[in-house]
Order: C-alpha cells, then structure tokens, then sequence
C-alpha cells in the first residue's frame, strides 16, 4: 500500500529564529496559513511586533542567535516546540587580508553556536514527531571571489551539522534550506546601488531571469517541516544559481 506520511502544521508550535523579515517572516505566514501557531524570535522588538501584525499574531521574543542566554530565554514558559526554524544571521563580507577574522566569524557564531544554542534549548519541548530546519545557503557549492569565504566555510559546515543531527537527535529530523539569492531586506545595508547591480546581475545570469522570492523558499521549508521522511536533507531553492 501506498501511504504518504505528512506531518500536518495544523495546532503544531513552529518556533522562528529569524522570524522578522526576509525568509524566516514568509516561513512564518506559510505555517500559520496551515494552522500552525508561531514564535517569531530575533534582535529588534519593533522588526517582531510588525511581522507579528502582518501574519496576524505570533509570541515575539527578543535574542540574538549567537547570544546563549538570550537563545535560552526564548524557550521560558514553553510546553512544547513541534518545530524549529532558524534563518536567523547576516551576511558580514570583507577580504581577510583587509578585514578582522573575528568580525567575519560573526557569520560561523550565528549559524554553528547559534544553532547549538537553539536546538539545545528547544530540545528537551521536542516531540518525536518534531524537526529543525537550519539555513545554508549557495556559497556553500559555489563560493565566489565577493569576500564571502567565512559565509561559505559557516554554510558547508551548517550541511554537515545538520547531517551527523539527524543521526544523533532520531527520531527528530533536521534538514536545511539552501537558498540561492532571494530578494530580502538581507542586501539593504550595502545601501541602494550595491543592492541593485547584485539583483541586475542575478537577473543577467540567472537562468529564469530573477532572484528568487521569500515566499518561494517559504514553500520548501514547509516541505521539509510537513515531509516525515525527509531527513538530512539540503534542498536547494536557488533558481540553477549554483550552475551559473
Ligand atoms: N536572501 C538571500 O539571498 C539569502 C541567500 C542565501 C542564504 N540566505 C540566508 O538566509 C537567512 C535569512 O536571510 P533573509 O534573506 O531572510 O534575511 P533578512 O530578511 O535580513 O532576515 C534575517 C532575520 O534574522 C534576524 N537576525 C539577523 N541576525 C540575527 C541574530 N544574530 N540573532 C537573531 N536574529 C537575527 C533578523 O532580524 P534582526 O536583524 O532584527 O535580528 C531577521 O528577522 C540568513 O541566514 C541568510 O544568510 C539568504
């Protein structure tokens, strides 16, 4: 017999570091749309209460991913954690030769301890049923000479975390998304003309002639969250953006 298991979202607690905006924001309307109910999490409590209007309620909470205790505080209180989301990070571009290493590893501690941090804590409110989504991203396959390397080496090793997780933390899946570039507010403080001749360029190379959307990674995510047999997963949401 032919039976597809899914793991619905409907009362499911899906808790988003990263929540704000961009990705981890259309991640949160996309689970909330299927009955889901949300904790969006990140630094800025104006950036929150404002994502947390535009899907229509969600508990906010504010930390900084690469911060152990304020990670730990947003799990105070909570009885249980179906899922856990984390697109939580920036993107700190410099060339070693002209920039401080620890200004770039900022890129390793939110995405490797902050990781730790998170899952650590929400671990002991999993259920079996539950699973983690971390986020990687295309430098991880593709690295490119932009002043990215630290973001690449942060990436590939988010991959590997997320594999050796998934054997360690069974019956829990953890899986990532990889994006390509999506049009998010991640690019607005290399100011407007940066911004533009990077989305001109995409558009220029890209083979469907765009960046992506947040909504379309949102999609993948709730396949990874809804999928009880994806596991260990990198899945790419990248428009072929790796090929080109
Ligand atoms: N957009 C792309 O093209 C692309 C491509 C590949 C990978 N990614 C990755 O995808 C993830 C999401 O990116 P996005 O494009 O959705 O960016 P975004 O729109 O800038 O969203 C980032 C979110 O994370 C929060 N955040 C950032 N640093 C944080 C920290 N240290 N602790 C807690 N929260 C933090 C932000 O809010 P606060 O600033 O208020 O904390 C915001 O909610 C990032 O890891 C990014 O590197 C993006």
């Amino acid at each position: 017999m032919n039976t597809v298991t899914k793991t619905s979202l409907d009362g499911a607690h899906v808790v988003v570091f990263g929540g704000s905006t961009g990705i981890g924001l259309a991640t949160a309307k996309a689970v909330k749309a299927q009955g889901a109910t949300v904790t969006l999490a990140g630094r800025t409590l104006a950036k929150l209460a404002a994502a947390a209007g535009e899907i229509g309620g969600a508990r906010t909470a504010v930390a900084d991913i690469a911060d152990r205790k304020s990670v730990e505080a947003v799990f105070d209180g909570m009885t249980r954690v179906d899922h856990l989301v984390i697109t939580a990070g920036g993107l700190p571009v410099g060339r070693l030769a002209d920039t401080d290493p620890d200004q770039l590893l900022s890129a390793v501690k939110e995405r490797i301890a902050g990781a730790l941090y998170a899952i650590k804590a929400a671990l002991p409110l999993m259920p079996p049923t539950a699973s983690i989504v971390l986020t990687g991203g295309q430098y991880s396959d593709r690295p490119a000479d932009n002043g990215t390397a630290v973001v690449a080496a942060a990436v590939r090793g988010v991959e590997a975390l997320a594999r050796a997780l998934a054997l360690e933390l069974k019956p829990i899946r953890v899986n990532v998304i990889s994006p390509g570039l999506v049009e998010t507010p991640l690019f607005d403080s290399f100011g407007t003309e940066v911004r533009a001749a990077i989305f001109k360029q995409a558009a220029d190379t890209l083979p469907g002639g765009r960046a992506g959307y947040p909504d379309e990674v949102a999609q993948a995510i709730v396949l990874l969250l809804s999928n009880s047999y994806m596991n260990a997963e990198v899945l790419h949401i990248d428009g072929g953006g790796r090929f080109v």
